[in-house]
Formats: structure tokens, sequence, C-alpha cells
């Protein structure tokens, strides 16, 4: 196939023109090719005649999303319709990316791919609203929900090395009522690879199995990482002032992934590998 890639120097863009290229020809998509503001996205995607687009790219600050709501929507919310338009406009499937932020975390369960959202920010109402566009724009379409994104450069677990190297005083402090699942962007990546080779279009939760708090991945981080030592205080979400709320409990259940044996690795072995990726021995 012939797959487009926005966002294709992200995370998980990066992850998915590294991994789809073996077998498909990969058009790599950057912000300076396609800016997601401008309706001219449209044109910009047709002109490649491609079989397949994923959508990755995405206004990925949610404290910025949290200062300036319309510009999130714009990039998340319209960008996507762009998007979608170029899709319908060619008859070809598009792939959306979505986020764990399209919940309000007042469960306590994992959430199921169709279990009912209800977004608490900016950020997460910018995403549904992609949400919301793909499904009433497209017959045929990938909505993969993805959540606390690793790999790359910039991310979590970088940042917990980063800090155990030359700890502040007092040591580490992590939110221990944030409850997630991590998502190695290589493992993610591996995953809709396979996915897009399956007519089987709907929603999907393509996380790493298992879920943990903030405090829990990043002691986790640094016991593999040989920083076991450094002191680390549990802190609640309230004692982290931030611009933007996240949800506090929003395990995602790969159910529908995992019916056409689609799954991901636990995410403790996920952490292991991208160590490994940081760090080689
Ligand atoms: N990161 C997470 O923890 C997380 C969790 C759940 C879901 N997701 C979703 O997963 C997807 C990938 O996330 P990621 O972490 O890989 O993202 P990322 O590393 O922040 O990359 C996002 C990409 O989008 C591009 N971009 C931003 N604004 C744009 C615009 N106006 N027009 C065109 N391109 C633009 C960026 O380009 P520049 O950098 O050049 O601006 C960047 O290459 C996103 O859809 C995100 O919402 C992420």
């Amino acid at each position: 196939m012939r797959i487009a890639i926005t966002g294709a120097g992200g995370r998980l863009g990066g992850a998915l023109c590294r991994c789809l290229a073996t077998h498909h020809t990969v058009i790599p998509l950057l912000h300076q090719d396609v800016e997601l503001r401008s309706p001219e996205t449209i044109g910009q995607i047709v002109v490649h005649h491609v079989d397949l687009v994923i959508h990755t790219a995405a206004y990925t600050n949610v404290d910025g999303c949290a200062r300036d709501p319309d510009l999130a929507y714009q990039i998340n919310g319209l960008g996507t319709h762009y998007v979608a338009l170029a899709c319908q406009n060619l008859n070809i499937p598009m792939v959306y990316i979505s986020t764990n932020e399209v919940f309000d975390g007042e469960t306590s369960t994992p959430y199921g791919e169709y279990a009912p959202t209800n977004p608490i920010n900016a950020y997460g109402r910018s995403k549904w609203a992609g949400e919301q566009i793909v499904m009433t724009l497209l017959q045929h379409f990938f909505i993969v929900r993805v959540s606390w994104l690793f790999g790359g450069e910039r991310n979590f677990i970088r940042t917990v090395l980063r800090l155990a190297a030359d700890p502040p005083e007092g040591g580490l402090r992590m939110v221990e009522d944030e409850v997630g699942s991590p998502t190695y962007a290589h493992d993610a990546a591996d995953a809709i690879a396979q996915l897009i080779e399956t007519p089987c279009y709907g929603i999907y939760h393509l996380v790493n199995e298992g879920w943990c708090s903030r405090y829990t991945l990043a002691s986790e981080v640094l016991r593999q990482a040989g920083h076991g030592h450094v002191p680390m205080t549990p802190i609640r979400l309230a004692d982290y002032q931030r611009e933007s709320t996240p949800p506090s409990y929003t395990p995602l259940a790969n159910r529908a992934g995992a019916a056409f044996g689609i799954t991901l690795r636990p995410w403790e072995e996920a952490v292991a590998a991208h160590l490994a990726e940081v760090s080689p021995t």
C-alpha cells in the first residue's frame, strides 16, 4: 500500500514510518508539508494518491490546549476534518489516533472501546471532536486510542531518567492517583501495522497490557535502570498544579484488537525494551 503518515516527525508518527517502510511505500508528512490549521491540508494529502492515511499529527501539549482551547479545536478537530475530507475524496480508509483523555476517569474498571466518552479538558474535547468527525464523514476508519505514549527522545520515561541522574532536593515527586496504560510507540506502530491489513474497521485500544500509576511507572523505570536508590515521594494529582486536568483513572482495555489476535506485551516489558533502546548494552 501507499500510506501517508501525518505527524511523521512525532513519537508515534516516527515509529510508524520505520515500522511500515519494510512492507509499504510510506509518504511521511511533516508539519512543514501539512499545516492542519489550513484547509489546504486536503489538497496536500490528495495529491499523493495514497491507499491509506494514518493521522497522528496533533496539538499534544495538553497544557497549551488548556490555555488556548480554540487552537486545540482548530488543530485536533478541524485539522482532522480536513484529513478526513482528503480520505473521502480519495475514497480510502483513515486511521485516526486518539487518546485515553476522551474519557472522564470516573470509573473503577478499564475502559472498553465503546465505553461512553466524556472528556474533561480542552485536549480531550478536541481529540473527541476529531473522533466524531471521522465517524461522521467516513464509512471506513480505524480510531486507535493510545495512552501515555513513550518512545523517541521526549517522554515521561526520559524525564524520569534525567531527574534520576540529577535528583532535585528531597528526591522525585510522582503522582500516585493518576492511573493509565503506558504505550510504547514501537509496539503501537507494530499493532497498527497488523490492524491495517484487516478489513476490521472500528475503534481500538492499542496500549501495552496492564496499567499503573505515574508513581508505579516511575518506580519501575528507576528499578530497571539501576536507580532504585533514588528517593521518590508519592503525591496526589491535586498537589501537582498544572493548567490541564488529566482524568485520574483511564486504563484502556484492548478487547477489539485482542479479538483479532492483536495484542501488545505487558507495559513492564515495553519499558525494558525502551530502556535498551535508550542505553544499549
Ligand atoms: N503523547 C501521548 O502521551 C499521547 C497519548 C494519547 C494519545 N496521543 C495521540 O497520539 C498521537 C501521536 O502523539 P505523539 O506523542 O506521537 O505526538 P508528538 O510527538 O507530539 O507529535 C505530534 C506531531 O504533530 C505535528 N503537528 C503539531 N501541530 C501541527 C499542525 N498544526 N499541523 C501539522 N502538524 C502538526 C508535530 O509537528 P511539530 O513538532 O513540527 O510541530 C509533531 O510532528 C496524537 O494524535 C496524540 O493526540 C498521544
